[in-house]
């Protein structure tokens, strides 16, 4: 028995490159293949790393019933003809590091991948997971040149996802039937809408008391650190994976979501040349439009005041990036 011989028709399948194989890195490309969202490529500097990973991912897809390709590579060339790439390389912030030593690091290994990338993929979309989130991606944006619809940041919806979590605990409800926004930068200045975030379209002032809700709102702020001081080694991966393959998804299928976004500013919100969380409409352009909530004093305080200590990091890192 054989089968017939085969038409010549070459299928192009989406591709989503992954630069970072660590924990963050893997399980997106876990994520993104098992969703059938694309074919995946993984990089990383350590060699045979993701090439074992990506068989290791390859040898699960007759269990999980897809037929994604997952390429694990140390080369550039390997990443070419990417719609979308994805940077994850870098380190968490350890015992004893500071932040200029963070910014140091991570602004070199994320300018050094967005621009090897860029050059082998160079209609691709851009999302950074590195941190600290809203500088690298703002290193990343002036790195590859990329007009700001196609450079993002990830983080939002992350923060939004750990709000909606806390708060379906405290109600006892599906936590997919909460929703609500954090918006401004990745860190303990973010700014959850708290007026914004309903159960099935009910406010939670109707549900919660405003002392609870604080309370919520600090957890939240502190969502990213609890989880390293209860695991010691290492932070969160499997839920900011999963905020990073929702991005991946509404752009590739076109989607259209409104996800809380670290984009670049021009004016929206009355910011400028920064990189901040705000509602973005993620389709297979990129970042399709921005959306202007209206929002209170005290929240566009928290949005200012969030956006100043961006700028301030960006301005230290390209001092440091110039000084070494
Ligand atoms: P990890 O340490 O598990 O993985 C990082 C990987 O990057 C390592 O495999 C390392 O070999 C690789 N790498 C280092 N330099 C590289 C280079 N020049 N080229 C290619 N690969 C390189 O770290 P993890 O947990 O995956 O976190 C990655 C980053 O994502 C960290 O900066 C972390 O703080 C950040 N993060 C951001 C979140 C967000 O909400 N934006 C959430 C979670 C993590
Ligand atoms: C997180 O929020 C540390 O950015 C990392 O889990």
């Amino acid at each position: 028995m054989s089968f017939s011989p085969s038409s010549q028709i070459v299928c192009n399948l989406p591709r989503v490159t992954i630069v970072g194989a660590g924990r963050v890195g893997s399980t997106l490309a876990q994520r993104v293949a098992e969703k059938n969202l694309a074919d995946v490529v993984l990089l990383d500097i350590i060699a045979g790393m993701p090439q074992g990973l990506a068989l290791d991912l390859m040898e699960a897809r007759g269990i999980e019933i897809h037929n994604r390709q997952i390429i694990g590579t140390n080369n550039y060339a390997d990443t070419s003809g990417s719609q979308i790439v994805v940077i994850t390389a870098g380190f968490p912030r350890k015992p004893g590091m500071s932040r200029d030593d963070l910014l140091k690091i991570n602004a070199k290994i994320v300018v050094e991948a967005a621009k090897n990338a860029i050059a082998h993929s160079p209609n691709a979309i851009f999302i950074v997971v590195t941190n600290p989130l809203d500088v690298m991606t703002y290193l990343a944006w002036q790195a590859t040149g990329l007009p700001r619809d196609r450079i993002m940041g990830m983080a939002g919806v992350l923060d939004s996802a750990r709000f909606e979590t806390f708060i379906a605990l405290e109600l006892g409800v599906l936590p997919a039937d909460v929703k609500a926004m954090v918006l401004g930068s990745h860190g303990d200045l973010m700014v959850p809408l708290s007026r914004y975030a309903t159960v099935n379209g009910i406010p939670i002032t109707e549900l919660l008391d405003a002392a609870t809700i604080e309370r919520l709102v600090e957890r939240t702020r502190n969502g990213g650190a609890e989880i390293v001081e209860l695991m010691h080694t290492g932070g969160a991966f499997f839920a900011p994976a999963s905020a990073t393959s929702v991005m991946v998804e509404s752009i590739l299928l076109n989607q259209s979501r409104l996800l809380p976004v670290a984009a670049y500013l021009q004016g929206e919100y009355g910011l400028e040349d920064v990189v901040i969380g705000v509602p973005c409409r993620l389709g297979c352009g990129g970042i399709e439009s921005i959306l202007e909530l209206t929002l209170t004093d005290e929240e566009r305080e928290g949005l200012h005041t969030s956006a100043r200590s961006v700028r301030q990091n960006i301005e230290r890192s390209q001092e440091i990036i110039r000084n070494s």
